[in-house]
């Protein structure tokens, strides 16, 4: 949630940090704001409600030189999105200007206290908070600007990714974190920052990944340093980034997310790339943690949205394959639950971001309670990746597009690569099934290839259900999960109101709904349960509703029931999700696309949600 670009030492920092922040729009995008330190020694700040674009068209008469300077897209927490609100802000005298991603919780206390010592505030963001503060601390200590910075930072409660330029230090500029990402890139002169890697990309590979309560001094002419909040002297650890420019742009595609969608067979032969061998599931994080998977007493995954849909599909793939116990938690919950949590426990957090603060959260409290930590991530040195014992990335590349598409089916494929390794390990699986459903997962990439073929038709079908007001996704079993997804991503980018269910759940309450007005997805599959799937959609029919089942290529039987069908092909019932969430993506892009909805950056949405 919101993103932070800066620049030092650029020749035109406005251009990068208006290129970085369309890059980071995705984290958020209400508002956006700059703030530039030109040759003359003034700090201009710029802001406006509204996407990049709007920022760039108000600042196109404006004087935009300078090679330092901070950038942010806004996601609001506090006030609403408006010029006003809108990063940076400014201390009282207007000599230093901040941006900040996070929250910080006690801004109430703080600005009453800063009121009472004579400051008046602009706007109503605890920004402005923290900024006044140091502004505050320095001019009444006498003391340095990373002094008041230190201060000031320990004495706010919340969490923060912040940028910080004073007008006074024209070859510096500073950045500290705590529980939001802040990533800096070594460059040739020049010093990036960003909340992720994408803003640095095309000028460095090199990267340091700031840690929590970590302060980094970025100067023009010295190397980088790196204090933490009691003024330790930390380690600048330079990583290698392994990204490229083109995975972060459309590739001719109309949005992000049709992208994303199209791509998967390609992402999922890289998240399956060297994996499977000789008919096994070889995961380093499970074969260097044999004995920790040999005798776990239970797994809780943590997640939230898409990913906890993904890890309720774990969930089955652990019980029927690792006859492990799994619970299943929504992060948020799971942190303020004082939950039981032993040696022998392996918590699994689930994040494409890898920076979900809840997740995050939820993760250091199993682990604190003794919990063996593993992450399935995306994003490669993300929090999570890096708060946990071990892991597996799902190597599925940037996505952009807030709805998560190509990251769901990574997610469910690393799960389903990983219970099997640990049932290889336990003996909960014969040799031959797990030959037989790796083979199915190395043929993964191919089945989405033709279960894409399913675009135009799909097209088609969402003309008929453009204007409907409700839908109802039902599916049972592994596929349960698949009708919460599929309900998930038709609602946040098209507003329709939808709901998933247990097919079977149906009948005890949810049937009242069902009238010619509220279409119903059936996710039916032929497996164990394709009979019972097939009564649920007669009681559908019988009360008049219309029916879209997403189907088995083959399946005549639902063909004569159902309104519409979309076949799929055949695959183990522990891969069905992976093929079945294609069409529900596509129905949910389209529909959204025909009533003109911003697919990519759908409303009151972030991409990365890093406050509670
Ligand atoms: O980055 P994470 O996987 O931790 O994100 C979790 C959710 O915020 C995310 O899946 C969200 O629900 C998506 N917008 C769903 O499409």
């Amino acid at each position: 949630m919101c993103g932070i670009v800066g620049c030092i030492g650029a020749e035109n920092a406005y251009s990068i940090l208006i290129k970085g922040l369309h890059r980071l729009e995705y984290r958020g995008y209400d508002s956006a704001g700059v703030a530039l330190l030109n040759d003359n020694g003034e700090l201009n700040v710029y802001k406006s409600r509204g996407k990049v674009n709007d920022l760039e068209r108000f600042c196109e008469s404006k004087d935009c030189s300078g090679s330092l300077g901070i950038a942010h897209t806004r996601w609001a927490t506090h006030g609403e999105p408006n010029d006003v609100n809108a990063h940076p802000h400014c201390c009282q005298n207007g000599t230093l200007a901040l941006v900040h991603n996070g929250t910080i919780e006690n801004y109430a206390v703080l600005r009453e206290a800063l009121e009472q010592h004579g400051c008046s505030f602009r706007s109503e963001t605890d920004t402005e908070v923290l900024v006044q503060l140091i502004g505050y601390i320095k001019q009444s200590s006498g003391c340095s600007t990373l002094e008041a910075l230190r201060e000031a930072l320990q004495q706010v409660v919340g969490a923060y990714a912040v940028a910080l330029v004073d007008r006074e230090q024209p070859d510096c500029l500073y950045a500290a974190r705590k529980s939001s990402p802040l990533v800096i890139g070594i460059g040739d002169g020049a010093t990036f920052l960003g909340s992720d890697a994408s803003p640095l990309v095309e000028f460095t590979d090199k990267v340091v990944y700031l840690k929590d309560n970590e302060i980094a001094i970025i100067s023009r002419s010295e190397p980088l340093k790196v204090i933490t909040n009691d003024n330790t002297p930390g380690k600048v650890d330079i990583k290698t980034l392994k990204m490229s420019v083109s995975q972060l742009e459309k590739g001719g595609y109309p949005h992000f997310m049709l992208k994303e969608i199209f791509e998967q067979p390609d992402t999922l032969h890289d998240c399956i790339r060297g994996r499977i061998v000789d008919g096994k599931v070889l995961l380093s994080g499970v074969r260097d943690n044999e004995e920790v998977f040999r005798s776990a007493r239970r797994i809780i995954i943590v997640a939230c949205g898409t990913s906890w849909h993904a890890g309720l599909i774990g969930k089955r793939l652990f019980l029927d394959l690792a006859r492990i116990p799994v619970e299943v938690e929504y992060a948020s919950e799971f942190r303020y639950s004082n939950p039981v949590v032993n040696r022998g426990d392996i918590v699994v957090a689930i994040s494409q971001s890898g920076e979900t603060a809840d997740t995050l959260a939820a993760l250091q409290i199993a682990r604190e309670r003794g919990a063996f930590a593993y992450g399935v991530c995306n994003v490669v040195g993300s929090s999570i990746a890096r708060e946990t014992d071990s892991g597996t990335y799902i190597h599925v590349g940037p996505e952009i597009g807030v709805a998560s598409t190509k990251a769901f089916t990574g997610q469910v494929t690393v799960l389903a690569m990983l219970a099997l390794a640990v049932g290889q390990l336990r003996g909960t699986v014969s040799a031959e099934q797990v030959k037989e459903i790796a083979a199915s997962i190395k043929a993964l990439p191919g089945i989405i290839r033709t279960t894409l073929k399913l675009n135009d038709s799909i097209r088609h079908l969402s003309g008929i259900y453009t204007y409907v007001h409700n839908f109802l996704y039902l599916g049972r079993g592994v596929n349960f999960p698949t009708a919460l997804e599929g309900a998930l991503k038709l609602k946040e980018i098209s507003y329709i109101h939808a709901e998933g269910y247990p097919a079977a759940e149906m009948k005890h309450g949810p049937i009242a709904l069902i009238d010619n007005e509220l279409p119903t997805v059936f996710i039916a599959p032929m497996d164990d349960l394709h009979e019972k799937v097939i009564s649920n959609i007669q009681q559908v029919k019988a009360r008049g509703g219309s029916v879209i089942a997403i189907v088995t290529e083959g399946d005549e039987t639902i063909a004569t029931m159902a309104d519409h069908t979309l076949e799929i092909p055949r695959v183990p019932e522990c891969l069905s999700p992976v093929v079945s969430a294609i069409p529900l993506q596509l129905l949910a892009y389209h529909i959204a696309v025909m009533k003109g909805r911003d697919v990519d950056m759908p409303r009151n949405l972030a991409k990365s949600v890093t406050v509670e």
